[in-house]
This record gives C-alpha cells, structure tokens and sequence, in this order.
C-alpha cells in the first residue's frame, strides 16, 4: 500500500488525484492532504479518504478547521491532525511515513514542500512547475543526491517521460523533443480583438480544464514556455532542442524525435487522470477511469508553429532559460504577479508580457545573472523580483481601474 500526500489537494491536479486514487483503495491510502484556504473542499476529502495529516496554509481557515473537526470528528479515528506552520508544512513532504508526495499547489508556493519532498528522497509527483522554473538546477542535483525520483504529471512531461525510455543510447539518439500546445482559446482570435478579453475568456480553455493561474498562463502561452524550462531541467536537454508545435486537438501530448527519423508520440484524451494514474502506478498501469481514445472519433491531427506576435510570453521564456542563471526565476515571479493582477482586473491581458520583460530587463540590467546556490537565496531573489514586478506593474498600469472591460465578453 503506497502512501501519499498531497500537497494542493483542493486544486484541480490535487482532485483529479483524488478521484484516481478512489478507484483503487487497494493499492494507495491518503495518509495527508494540504491545501490553502478552501476548507469545505477539504472537508468533503477529509470525510471520504481519512487522512491522519491535513495542511491548511492559511492559519484563519486552519482554526476554521479544527473547530469543525472538534465539533463533528472529535475523539473518533477519522480526526486528522491540523497543521498551518510553514515549517511543519514542509516538514510533512518529508514526513518517513509518505512514500509518494504529489506536489500539486500552485505557483512558487509550492516550492518548500516540494524541495523538502525531493531532498528526502520521496518518489515526487511534479505538477507544480512553478517550482523547477524557480529553482532546477538545486532541484536535480538534490534528487540525485537523496534518490530522490521526479515523475512528472504536467501531460506534455509525463507524455516525453513515456516516450522516453531510460538507458536510450548514445545520447545524441534523441533530436529534440517536441512539446504540444493547444494554442489556448485565443489562438486564432484576431490580435485587434486583444483589449478586449477578460479574465472570464481568458480561463475558458477550449480542452483542459484547469485551475486560474495555468488557465491563463495557457491563454498567453507562458506555460508552454514554463514547461519548455521544466523540460529542459528533467530531461536535461538544452532549450535549442526543445520545440514547441501548436496542436490544436490536444490528443498528442507531446513527442520525442530521434536520430533514425522516428518519432514516438503519447496519445489520449486531453483528462489529466491519464498522466496522474501514470505516474502513481509507475512503472504499473492503472485503470485512471478516462475512456480510451477512439481514433476514428478524432476529427484530424492539425500542426502549426506557435505566432511569436501573439504569444510574446513564449519567447521571454525561451530567452530565460537560454541566459540562465536567476533569469527563470526571475521570468516565473514576473508572471505570477502580473497574472494575479490580470485576475483582480488591474492588468489587461496584453500588459502581462510587458511586466515581465520589464522585470526581467531591470531585474538582470544587461548582466549575467548570478545562479541561486541554496533555497534560500531562491526564496530571496523571488522577493526580490516579486517587489520589482509590483513596481513596475503600477508604472505600465498606473490607471488599473481601466485594465479589463467592464462587462466579460465571450470570444
Ligand atoms: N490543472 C491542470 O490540468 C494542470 C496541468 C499540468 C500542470 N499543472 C500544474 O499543477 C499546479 C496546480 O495547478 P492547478 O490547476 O491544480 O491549480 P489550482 O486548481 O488553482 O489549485 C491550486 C492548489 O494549491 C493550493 N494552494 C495555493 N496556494 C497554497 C499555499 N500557499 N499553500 C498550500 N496550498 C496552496 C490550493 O489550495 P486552495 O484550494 O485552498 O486555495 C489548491 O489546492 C500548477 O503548478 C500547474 O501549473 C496543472
């Protein structure tokens, strides 16, 4: 019986999760669950899967919490502990009774459980990107030294990870590996019509459905460059033979091409249970409950290159990873920021990528940027550029009363 806790439990990834390992009481058993702030989510987990741990970020809904279960679970079996110090939360994803940790919170809020997670040698389940964009050089060197095994769950990653077997020998074998994207809901949405979308048009993914911050990470196509960094670091594969091809069906997750001209392709319907329940049962297979593909249900396969114009976030990210150093870093904290204010209607959606080139050139000014060497200093140049972004946002932005319509158009 494996372990596992579940870190962003409440998000999209952390119920997907959830509702795989349902069908298979037999094999896994929830020993905890973490989320932020949405208790009657947790609650609901709580009372289906019992866990012994549960995590709550926010420290009003972790009193919530516990006076709930004071009222309704106290003195019975089924009565988790409570914990809200970041300290201890980070401590649980290395806790010696969790085999398996899904690292599924969004954004560099992830960071911490996740390095703690990998620095004690846990089999990690990767969906929080985020937190290799921030740090992955520390990262795979910390895995290789505790043992530590990354599986990842983000579909493209998941899908080359299939397309990949260990060992692949010598290794020029492989070309390039080729990441899918959607093109999100404005790929053919005509740039005059850019003003006007709302955060509402923006999360309306026309095939996944997906938490705020990757709906519209996906919308700008920073995602795609965000797994292109991701990608970079766990298959460690310079940035110029990783290439990004729209694909609009998202039925081919992604590609690895290699030198004799063959290319393995990874096919199925765009539901994330598929990647999940991969990466759980690992090197099993399991039952995910997505329904198989029907091919000859699939309209047809359509490949185009990505519009540079219109997804300018693409290639910030390109740039990034190819300066290196603290540039990733730099580019994940400029997004996050500029998309939470995109969220609140402070931002329109076309100022997202100024505010992160903005970061980026004042945050480097034209020189090498030095490479964090310790977590800490991850955390710290994170602040930093998180403060820089906010500056810089009021300049682009200095009337965000004005940055979204007023009413939420449809595309
Ligand atoms: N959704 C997908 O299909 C998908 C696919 C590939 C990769 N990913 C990656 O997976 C990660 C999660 O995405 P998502 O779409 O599942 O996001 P989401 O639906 O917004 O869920 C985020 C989760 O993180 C929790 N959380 C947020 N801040 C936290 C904090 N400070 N401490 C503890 N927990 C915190 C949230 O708790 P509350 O609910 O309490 O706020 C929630 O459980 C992201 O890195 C994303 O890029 C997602």
């Amino acid at each position: 019986m494996k372990s596992i806790a579940i870190f962003g439990s409440t998000g999209s990834i952390g119920t997907h999760t959830l509702a795989v390992i349902a069908r298979h009481p037999d094999r896994y058993r929830v020993y905890a669950l973490v989320a932020h702030a949405q208790i009657d989510v947790l609650w609901a987990q709580i009372r289906q899967f019992s866990p012994r741990i549960v995590g709550v970020a926010d420290p009003l809904a972790a009193v919530a919490l516990r006076a709930r279960l004071h009222a309704e679970l106290k003195d019975t079996q089924h009565c988790p502990e409570v914990v809200t110090d970041p300290l201890a939360l980070a401590a649980l994803a290395a806790d010696p009774l969790v085999d398996c940790v899904v690292a599924a919170i969004v954004g560099v809020a992830g960071l911490a459980s996740t390095w703690s997670a990998v620095c004690a040698g846990k089999q990690v389940l990767l969906a929080n990107k985020e937190s290799l964009v921030a740090a992955g050089q520390l990262m795979m060197t910390a895995a290789q030294a505790s043992g530590a095994t990354i599986l990842p769950i983000d579909s493209e990653h998941n899908a080359i990870f299939q397309c990949l077997p260990a060992g692949v020998s010598p290794p020029d074998a492989v070309l390039k590996l080729v990441l899918t994207a959607s093109g999100g809901p404005f790929r053919s949405l005509p740039l005059s019509e850019f003003s006007n979308i709302t955060p509402a048009d923006a999360c309306r993914h026309p095939n996944w459905r997906m938490g705020p911050k990757i709906s519209v990470d996906s919308a700008t196509m920073m995602n795609k460059g965000l797994e292109v960094i991701e990608a970079a670091w766990l298959f460690s594969m310079p940035p110029d033979r990783i290439e990004v091809v729209v694909h609009p069906q998202s039925v081919i997750h992604s590609m690895v091409q290699y030198a004799d001209g063959s290319m393995l392709a990874q096919l199925g319907r765009p539901d994330m249970r598929t990647p999940i329940a991969h990466a759980l049962a690992w090197p099993e297979r399991i039952d995910s409950g997505v329904a198989p593909l029907d091919l000859c249900a699939v309209s047809g396969l359509q490949f185009e290159a990505p519009d540079r114009q219109r997804f300018p976030c693409l290639d910030l990210a390109f740039r990034a990873i190819e300066q290196g150093g603290a540039a990733p870093l730099v580019l994940n904290a400029a997004n996050e920021i500029a998309v939470a204010a995109f969220l609140d209607h402070r931002l329109s959606f076309q100022q997202i990528p100024q505010v992160i080139e903005a970061t980026l050139e004042a945050a480097l000014m034209g020189t090498e940027p030095a490479a964090p060497e310790s977590i800490e200093q991850v955390l710290t140049q994170d602040a930093r550029a998180r403060t820089l972004a906010h500056r810089l946002l009021t300049k682009i932005n200095p009337h965000p009363e004005n940055s979204t319509p007023a009413t939420e158009s449809s595309t």
